[in-house]
Parts: C-alpha cells; structure tokens; sequence
C-alpha cells in the first residue's frame, strides 16, 4: 500500500512541494486547504501530469480534514509569507493562529502522523505545532536546515565552478538572520571549503546565505521562495518514507542538546522511520558557540510569545 502524504497549504510552497513529490512518485497526495477550488484544481492538474511522469500515485484536492485521515507524514505550509522589507518574524501572529487551528485539525484526523512544519517564522511555527499537537519530538521537524545548506551549497558550487553534487554544507541555528553557516564542515569533495576559498569570499557566501530568503522575497515583491523550500521538504520526506537515516539539517526540539532546553533549534539530524532517530551534537569553537546562543535567544524571544499567545487562547 502507498504512503499518504497531506500537504495543508495550496499556495507555492504547498503546490510546488506536491509537485516534487509527485515527479518522484514517493506516496498518494492529500492538497488540502480553506480557499475553495483551489486544492482541487492544483490536484487534478498534477493528478493529470503522472501519465507523463509515470508515477501511479493517488492525488487529490480538498478542503475537508477528514481527506486527510491517516496520513503519515503531514506537511504545514499554511500561512501568508512576507512581503519586501519584512522579517520573517513580522508573520508570528498572524501565523500562530492558522498553525494553531490547523495543528488541532491534523492531529484530530491523522494522530500518529510525522508533521514537518514550513510555515514562517519557522522556529516559532514548529514550536507551536509540537505544544498543540501535544506529539513526542521525534515527531515534530521544522524544514529550514535543507533549505539554507541548499543555499549555500548552491553559491559554493557557483564560486568554485564545480558540481554542486560534490559540495555539502553545514548550517545551524535558528531559521532567521542569526543562522549560523559553518564553512569548516562545509566541503568540496571532502576538502573542506576553509582551504578552497579565502576568507573574504567565505564571508560574502555566508552572508549571501543568511540573506538567501530575503534576496528572493526582494525579486518576487509579492512572495517569497518555493521551489528549493519544496524541494528540500522533498529530501526530508524521502529519507523518512525510505528509512534511510539521511543527515540532515533540520529545527528539532531540543532538550539540552547545545545546552538548549526547550527550543527548536536547526541542528544535525538522522531522519528515519520514525523521524528524528537522532541529534547529532558538534563541538562548535568559541566564536560558533557565541554566534548559536545568539541565535538560540532570538528564537527563544518568539517561543516565550507563542507561549503567551496560546496561554491566553486556552483561557478564553
Ligand atoms: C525562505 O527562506 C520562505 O523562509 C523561506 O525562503
């Protein structure tokens, strides 16, 4: 029997992530959301490509939860991205509601499910996500990490005209402007990127990496990124639907790994079956540790107001 993947969210992010998906036929596709048509238009319209992609997957729009039952992986893109000139921490509250309702919905309907949250402020969504859905951690993964190392996987492979197959990357830290790019365990062919490129270079490529949401934001004035944010959701789903034990970046609720308890935080991941199987802690040196506790206090500053936003929603 096929896996059941829902994608809440129609828009970019939640299209184009189904259309990955579907491109590589990983499991039956659930495109739910509240803007009427829409879900099932998308749907169809991919439903109508797999003849010529040769993937013999179910695929269906709908505005109603109950499609979704059962699923297991549930993917939240649901929420308004931000405009020129926003941070995505502007979209908290805005966002928290949707998150919150659409969290009740899901866990209602698919209550052993692996939700992966992508909806902005990423660290803050997924927090919020794992205190509704009242899930085990393994359970709750925020996609950040992928997209980011993506990113700079991507300018890396540019500067150095090489393949980008043959470059990987690390980043932690929350998924904002603190992230925190690490070029010593960032590599070209296993060489380490640190004896590739000079310093002035490494720097522009980590700056250009924080900025890597905002420069595409900047272009579409209306929106912001979609096709690596789908893609990178991609990678996560597959290493969890196969079992393969990927590493990964990904936001994980931490409870005192980097010394950090309670936060989700981007950091190394084995995702697996059961989704997060592991965190992989690192030594960081001095200057990386000051740049994560500087990220980490960021994040914690937007988990303190969910906190607050959902204390008062539970005593109304
Ligand atoms: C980005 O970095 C939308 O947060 C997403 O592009």
């Amino acid at each position: 029997m096929h896996k059941k993947i829902t994608i809440v969210g129609s828009g970019n992010v939640g299209a184009t992530t189904a259309h990955w998906m579907a491109a590589k036929g990983l499991a039956d596709i659930v495109l739910l959301d509240v803007i009427e048509g829409v879900p099932e238009g998308k749907g169809l319209d991919l439903l109508e490509a797999m003849p010529i992609a040769g993937k013999d997957i179910e695929i269906k729009g709908t505005e109603n939860y109950a499609d979704s039952a059962n699923s297991d992986i549930v993917v939240i893109t649901a929420g308004v991205a931000r405009k020129p000139g926003m941070s995505r921490d502007d979209l908290l509250n805005i966002n928290l509601k949707i998150m919150r309702d659409v969290t009740a919905e899901v866990v209602k309907h698919s209550p052993k499910c692996i939700l992966i949250i992508v909806s902005n402020p990423l660290d803050a969504m997924a927090y919020a996500a794992y205190k509704v859905s009242g899930f085990p951690r393994h359970r709750v993964i925020g996609m950040a990490g992928v997209l980011d190392t993506a990113r700079f996987r991507a300018f890396i492979a540019q500067e150095l005209k090489v393949s980008v197959s043959d470059v990987t990357a690390f980043v932690l830290g929350g998924h904002g402007d603190t992230m925190v790019p690490l070029p010593r365990y960032s590599s070209v062919g296993g060489i380490p990127i640190t004896e590739m490129l000079g310093g002035e270079t490494i720097a522009r490529l980590v700056e250009r990496t924080r900025g890597g949401g905002g420069e595409i934001v900047k272009y579409l004035k209306t929106g912001s990124a979609f096709y690596a944010p789908g893609a990178a959701v991609t990678e996560m789903v597959e290493s969890i639907l196969e079992g393969r034990n990927r590493i990964l970046p990904c936001a994980a609720y931490l409870e005192g790994e980097y010394g950090i308890h309670g936060l989700f935080m981007g950091v190394p991941c084995k995702l697996g079956e059961r989704g997060i199987e592991q965190v992989l802690e690192i030594k960081l040196t001095e200057q990386e540790r000051a740049e994560f506790d500087k990220s980490a206090n960021a994040v914690k500053a937007l988990a303190a107001e969910v906190e607050a936003n959902l204390a008062r929603a539970a005593a109304s």
